[in-house]
């Protein structure tokens, strides 16, 4: 949905203004939730993802909490929101008011454009700041990660779980693992940029002789783990059913990130927006994301199954880092699809391989 505005500061030289630091909202959640419901309109919220349900859980929870203003969420393959955010901006348009994505480069050049409301909710310095910008532009929602091995436990015994990348390279793995395209997904992309770091590019030739089933999108190969009983494995995907778990490699370096939320400056709710905000590094909104098996961005929060302070084997700024260095991300790109070949497939939002799971 498109939204015209008028924003005359967007034009093509924007100057960057010194950001004036601003505090922490003091305003208790029902304070920001009376002026929210001052505000008329639904909130857009452009969402990352890779199945249609995936905003569900923190949609519902929010909705539940706060019946009285609208939002309305809605999920795509973050590099194509990127896309139709960054057209919006050329066109002085507002394609949403708040993002939640995983292009986390985006929220560096939206916010050295001026183009983001900065705003620091309650808890704002509970959250590892070393995710966030010190200036509130963008906050993290819920830590994320590639690497960790995918699989029924019922099905491959403790002993039999591959502890690294190399124990996937074993024979007994042919023609079972199911791999999303890392040219297609910029976070799979850098879990084999750190694995080819330390194993090499014969790495990618020997998993080439393996059989791989490579699909789009990182929900699908665990999908296809529970509906085809003849794949086994991944480590590009997470849990799609009940029964089914993921193991990090004992030592082997993987890729882990923080999900990260902005309000664009232009929103027309920014109050909805800043309770959106507000929600998402709330208890409440934690626990959403706890209770899917997913780290919280909190320090004071118990974690879930992986915690961010517990993790030895990945550290959450460095995919960041990564993505900001856009031309080194694009000549890993060809480097990796020159050897798994281009994405094939439609859409995983609409390929019709789906477990709904929220
Ligand atoms: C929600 O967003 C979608 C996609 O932009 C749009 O088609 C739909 O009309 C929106 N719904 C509401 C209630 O705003």
């Amino acid at each position: 949905m498109i939204f015209p505005t008028v924003y005359l500061a967007l034009t093509t030289s924007v100057l960057v203004t010194a950001v004036s630091s601003i505090d922490i909202d003091t305003r208790s959640i029902s304070a920001i939730y009376a002026a929210a419901q001052k505000e008329q309109g639904v909130l857009q919220v452009a969402y990352g993802g890779d199945e249609p349900d995936q905003a569900n859980g923190i949609a519902k929870a929010f909705a539940n909490q706060f019946p009285k203003v609208k939002v309305n969420f809605t999920t795509d393959l973050s590099k194509y929101v990127e896309g139709r955010i960054n057209k919006a901006i050329a066109n002085d348009e507002l394609y949403a008011d708040a993002t939640i994505l995983q292009t986390l480069h985006n929220f560096d050049a939206w916010a050295n454009r001026g183009l983001l409301l900065p705003y620091k909710p309650p808890h704002f310095d509970k959250i590892w700041l070393s995710l966030t910008r010190a200036d509130g532009s963008y906050i993290p929602v819920f830590g994320s990660h590639f690497g960790p091995f995918v699989y029924n436990p019922s099905v491959i015994p403790a002993a039999d779980v591959p502890k690294s990348y190399a124990d996937i390279l074993d024979p007994k793995w042919k023609g079972k693992i199911v791999l999303t395209y890392p040219n297609d997904d910029d976070a799979v992309l850098y879990l084999f940029k750190v694995i080819i770091e330390q194993y090499g590019w014969i790495w990618l030739d020997r998993l080439l002789q393996q059989d791989v089933q490579w699909v789009r999108g990182t929900a699908t190969p665990g999908e296809i783990l529970v509906l085809d009983p003849s794949k086994k494995i991944s480590f590009t995907s997470f849990p799609a059913a009940n029964g089914w778990t993921f193991t990090p490699p004992v030592s082997d370096v993987y890729t882990s990130w923080a999900q990260s939320s902005a309000i664009f400056k232009h929103t027309r709710l920014p109050e909805t927006a800043k309770l959106l905000q507000a929600f998402l590094i709330s208890e409440a909104g934690q626990n959403v994301y706890i209770q899917q098996g997913l780290p919280t961005v909190r320090r004071d929060i118990p974690g879930s199954k992986v915690t961010m302070a517990d993790d030895t084997n990945t550290e959450y700024v460095t995919f960041h880092q990564f993505m900001r260095d856009r031309a080194t991300v694009e000549a890993f790109r060809l480097q990796i699809e020159d050897k798994v070949g281009t994405a094939q497939g439609i859409s995983p939002l609409i390929d019709g391989v789906y477990i709904p799971r929220y």
